[in-house]
Formats: structure tokens, C-alpha cells, sequence
């Protein structure tokens, strides 16, 4: 479904990645995992068309997305979930919901709000208050909210364990494996807590200073204690 090939993203003379190459299967859950500065968070914001690659292709269904603007990728269907969540404190619950669906001109977005707050009610009971109240894992909650009023096929989420409580994490983690099974959307997960993003995911990528070290199936690195202990840090 999506298709990153040989791809390399420089920052000026700073070669971020050097030639990584990922394939993210329809309605499957993908990780993306290595330490901090590794890559992982230039890797979303290629597909999402914030950075493009200096060279390598990315395809999403047959299509090369790779020169597009941002705001084209999200109404074909990838909408990100940014590193820090990046939720507008000023504005409200609904407000912030409402904003990711500004790219779409078609009817469904009330119905879609409603499914949303179905998935996370506490969004619903807080609708008219300011982002800003929200606790670390409320916000977090918004902020993939937010991005499934866009009606993506692919969701990207940068590291949403970040700064939150176990539990809660646990508990966000469930929600996003509930919908990736119900509504059968494709999730490429950044994660520097490889032992979780393992147990959701199919598939595992990790990435060492900008090329992939490792892949397999979320399975395979698991059980390889010398992968785990080499690149996965538990
Ligand atoms: N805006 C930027 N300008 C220059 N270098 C950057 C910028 N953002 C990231 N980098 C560098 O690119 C590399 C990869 O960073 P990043 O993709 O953020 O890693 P990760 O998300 O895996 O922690 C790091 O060496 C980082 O210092
Ligand atoms: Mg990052």
C-alpha cells in the first residue's frame, strides 16, 4: 500500500536518511523503531510531504507521492500524527476534531465526529473546552482524533507513549488497535519503546543513523534476543 524506496533526506549538508526502504501492507500495523536522532520522525514527515527526498520513491497504491505537497498527501489518504502531539491549546476539543477535516469536501464529517468520540468518549464529555485543559494522554487522544477526521487510509503516529503514564498508554494502544481491526486502516508506528510497539505490532523496522539495521516480523524481533539486545534496548 505504501512503499518507500531507497529513499534520502538531508537537513542542508545533514544526511538524515541514507537510503531506507519500508513497505507498509494494507490494514497492517508496522513499527518503526531505533534511538533517538535514528531517523524515524524524518521518515514520517517524507511520506507525509513535509520533507522530500533528495532521491529514492515513495508510492502510496501505485502513485508516486513523493513530489507532493503536504496538504495533497492528507486528502489522498496519510495523515500524520506529529511527534509532541502539536494540538492548538487555545482552541477547543471540537474545534482542534473540526480542524482535521478542513482538506475534506465531503458529508460525512459530522458521522465521523461522532464515530471518533465513540472510540474516545472522554473527547466527547470535553468538546467545549480548551485543548488546553486536557491531561498529556487526553491531548494525545485529541491529537490522533484529529487526524482521523481527515479520513485517512494511513495513519502515521510519531511516538504517542511519549510523557504519559503506562496505563494510559496501554489503554491509547488498545483504541488504535480496535480501529486499525475495525475500520481496517494501515498504521506506520514510531516508537522508541520497541517492547510495546512490538506487542501491537505485525511488522518492526529499526532504524540506526538513518539506514535500516533490521527488519522482521514483530515476532521474529521479539523472540531474537541478540536483535533485542543489539538494537532494541530491553
Ligand atoms: N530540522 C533539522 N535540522 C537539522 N537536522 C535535523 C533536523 N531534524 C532532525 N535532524 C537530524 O536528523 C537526524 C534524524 O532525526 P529524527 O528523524 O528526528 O530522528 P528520530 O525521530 O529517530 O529521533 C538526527 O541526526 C537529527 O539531529
Ligand atoms: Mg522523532
Amino acid at each position: 500500500m505504501l512503499s518507500l524506496s531507497d529513499i534520502h533526506v538531508s537537513y542542508g549538508s545533514v544526511l538524515a536518511l541514507k537510503g531506507v526502504s519500508v513497505e507498509v501492507p494494507t490494514g497492517g500495523i508496522v513499527a518503526l523503531l531505533g534511538a533517538n536522532g535514528a531517523g524515524k520522525t524524518t521518515t514520517l514527515r517524507a511520506i507525509s510531504g513535509l520533507l522530500h527526498p533528495t532521491s529514492g520513491t515513495i508510492e502510496f497504491e501505485g502513485e508516486r507521492i513523493d513530489r507532493m505537497p503536504a496538504e495533497r498527501v492528507v486528502r489522498i489518504g496519510i495523515s500524520q500524527v506529529p511527534e509532541g502531539r502539536q494540538i492548538f491549546t487555545e482552541l477547543t476539543v471540537m474545534e482542534n476534531l473540526r480542524l482535521g477535516a478542513y482538506t475534506r469536501r465531503d458529508r460525512g464529517v459530522r458521522q465521523d465526529l461522532e464515530r471518533i468520540i465513540s472510540y474516545f468518549p472522554v473527547l466527547g464529555e470535553r468538546s467545549g473546552q480548551r485543548a488546553a485543559l486536557l491531561s498529556g494522554g487526553e491531548q494525545q487522544m485529541l491529537a490522533i482524533g484529529r487526524a482521523l477526521m481527515a479520513k485517512p487510509r494511513v495513519l502515521l503516529l510519531d511516538e504517542p507513549s511519549l510523557g504519559l503514564a503506562p496505563i494510559l498508554v496501554g489503554e491509547i494502544f488498545e483504541i488504535i488497535k480496535t480501529i486499525n481491526r475495525e475500520e481496517q486502516l494501515t498504521i506506520l508506528l514510531v516508537e522508541q519503546d520497541a517492547s510495546l510497539a512490538l506487542a501491537f505490532a505485525d511488522y518492526g523496522y529499526v532504524l540506526e543513523s538513518g539506514t535500516v539495521a533490521v527488519e522482521a516480523t514483530a515476532e521474529e524481533l521479539r523472540g531474537n534476543e541478540s536483535v533485542r539486545r543489539s538494537y532494541l534496548g530491553y
